[in-house]
């Protein structure tokens, strides 16, 4: 089960002020749960864990043995909430250097559909020349250009290569129940589909099959995963007492912080393999609250590399910023710093150590220094990188965002302001319906 420490934000703030958002943390968690608040008809992931069947898990797992038994290499194809928690996940599970072991334990996993680079899609569809492959097709609304553009690339090479009945085998859709163009196509092609149901938001959204179906053909627990969601979806229960509740503690620190002008939360990890659950969580937040001219900047780091690069602003910068600290409690591997006879680099005190120990004294040192600089810290600890751990942390997340939106007076289940640049880019593209937002566009040129 994971933990939460605030103790390194009270000299920034005071506990008892924390403490005073326990009568509106109770509203949120009331609201959330008989749906009376903004973005009601959003509410599904709430109950998730708990309401995931074991048929469900079982199509999931059968599709994925389909999808690792046939293929060499699985392209993941979506965006934003669409593939960040599948990656996240994947990420923190796999072998930093899997892909590159030429005994592979199942497909490798790659991404598209989260970019318009040219040069990647036209390398990823090389490297995909002489490989058997296949491509979960993720989209909610069907429509997202980005997704949809790698997707029409990726369908054509997958049936040029593989023929037309081995592209439906390997070729899965993930998307709504009836509407969009994802959905068409997969019905049309006859293509195994799971759905995306209505009331939950694509950054709400990694526990359906819009995650768990990936992290399946990646070749980890979906099982487990989910339960250390249903764990932490009743450490954060409406019930539980609010000291006792780490979802609506770190929502009262975060709001009581913003409210002292800490306008930034960096995500600080001591752990490569957690970068994309930081860019998750980055979207989670910075979508859910970004809005009304209001909302905390979430921002990341991964340390110590980035000791060595935002290290100097963090510790002196403008003080609008505060830090929350992921860390793994243990590693899955062991490995010790070797003693040296000529001992060149100096580094024979540290001979014998496990370098985890020499990363959890950078850790502590970070925090002691940054605290002491004027960066308030608050500490998740996570028992060690696995499928729960993953699962409560990922549940926790959301709760709090959930709890954290409404005490920030935001709906942080819509995302209105990510239409400006798509219809922009659409004007400017002339597209069929856009007219007159393209003479519109073209005049201000
Ligand atoms: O959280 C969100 O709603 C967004 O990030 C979406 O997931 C993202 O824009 C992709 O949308 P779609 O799944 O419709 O392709």
């Amino acid at each position: 089960m994971i933990s939460l420490n605030i103790e390194k934000t009270l000299g920034f703030i005071s506990k008892e002020n924390v403490f005073a958002y326990e009568a509106q943390v109770k509203a949120a968690q009331e609201a959330l749960e008989n749906g009376t608040g903004k973005g009601n008809d959003f509410l599904g992931w709430l109950h998730l864990p708990s309401s995931i069947t074991k048929e469900h898990l079982a199509d999931l797992k059968a599709t994925a043995q389909v999808l690792r038994e046939n293929c060499e290499a699985v392209v993941i194809a979506g965006i934003g909430g669409s593939y960040l928690g599948a990656r996240a996940v994947i990420e923190a599970l796999s072998n930093s250097f899997a892909w590159l072991q030429d005994k592979k334990s199942g497909p490798v996993i790659l991404y598209a559909g989260h970019n318009i680079g040219e040069d990647y899609l036209y390398e990823l569809t090389e490297y995909l020349k002489d490989k058997k492959f296949g491509v979960i097709n993720i989209s909610k609304s069907g429509t997202t250009t980005e997704t949809a553009l790698a997707f029409r690339l990726l369908k054509k090479q997958c049936e040029d290569q593989r023929g037309k009945e081995m592209a439906k085998k390997v070729i899965v859709a993930v998307t709504d129940a009836k509407k969009g163009a994802a959905r068409v196509t997969a019905d049309n092609e006859g293509y195994k589909s799971f759905i995306i149901p209505d009331n939950v938001g694509g950054r709400f959204s990694v526990l359906t099959p819009v995650g768990l179906l990936p992290i399946a053909v990646a070749g980890f627990d979906i099982e487990k995963l989910v339960a250390g969601a249903v764990a932490m979806e009743k450490a954060c229960g409406k019930d539980v007492p609010f000291a006792e509740n780490p979802a609506a503690i770190y929502a009262a620190t975060r709001n009581e912080l913003y409210k002292n002008g800490k306008k930034i939360e960096i995500l600080v990890n001591f752990n490569p393999k957690l970068h994309y659950v930081s860019e998750w969580w980055k979207q989670l937040y910075g979508e859910s609250e970004g809005k009304e001219n209001k909302g905390i900047f979430p921002a990341s780091v991964d340390f110590s590399t980035d000791l060595h690069s935002m290290g100097q602003w963090i510790q002196e910068g403008e003080r609008t910023i505060y830090e929350t600290v992921i860390s793994v409690e243990k590693t899955q591997y062991s490995l010790q710093v070797p003693s040296d006879e000529a001992n060149l680099d100096g580094l024979n005190f540290l001979a014998g150590k496990h370098v985890d120990e020499v990363n959890k004294m950078a850790e502590l040192g970070t925090q002691l220094a940054h605290v002491d600089g004027g960066v308030p810290n608050m500490r998740i600890v996570i028992p060690a990188l696995n499928e729960e751990s993953l699962g409560g942390l990922l549940y926790f997340f959301e709760k709090a965002c959930g709890i954290s939106g409404y005490l920030l007076g935001v709906n942080p289940f819509n995302q209105p302001g990510v239409e400006a640049y798509k219809k922009n880019m659409f004007a400017l593209l002339n597209k069929p319906g856009y007219e007159e937002e393209s003479k519109a566009i073209q005049a201000r040129l």
